[in-house]
């Protein structure tokens, strides 16, 4: 899977342990920043990824000191659909019922290998379709 991933200056650190884990996975994983030293609002940050997500990426990353604001920034697009996730469950969740195509953590709430654990799951479960497929549509017609 075609994957980008984006953190501002509070989750520096769990962005480059995801990319080497997502690397090692055999996935393709490019980052866009920020870099360590450097800062960044974490809206331009998800207005980025998010407008390459569904263009040049099949699913974005973004992470932020509590997950909060990425998830608010990025699902500001209507082809987004951005799951904060904290655990196994709500990561499997947001594929399965939610066809989620970002994934949403908080570097300062979520550890490196729970985060590693989340984003397994994340990449490894279908999304269900069916009655969730109906639901999701919904979205589509009532928020435009
Ligand atoms: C940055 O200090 C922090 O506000 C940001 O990373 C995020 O947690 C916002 O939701």
């Amino acid at each position: 899977m075609n994957i980008v991933i984006a953190s501002d200056h509070a989750a520096v650190a769990l962005k480059i342990e995801l990319f080497n884990h997502i690397q090692g996975s055999g996935h393709t994983i490019t980052d866009y920043g920020v870099d360590e030293g450097q800062k960044g609002d974490y809206p331009l940050i998800a207005a980025k990824l998010a407008k390459a997500v569904g263009a040049d990426f099949e699913r974005g990353i973004l992470l932020c000191g509590t997950g909060i604001g990425m998830s608010i920034s990025a699902n500001r697009f209507p082809h987004i659909r951005a799951a904060l996730c904290h655990d196994d469950y709500t990561a499997r969740m947001s594929r399965q019922h939610n066809d989620s195509n970002v994934l949403v953590m908080g570097g300062r709430t979520t550890g490196v290998e729970v985060a590693k654990s989340i984003v397994d799951v994340w990449l490894d479960t279908p999304f269900e379709g069916g009655r969730h497929a109906t639901r999701l549509a919904l979205i589509e017609q009532l928020f435009i």
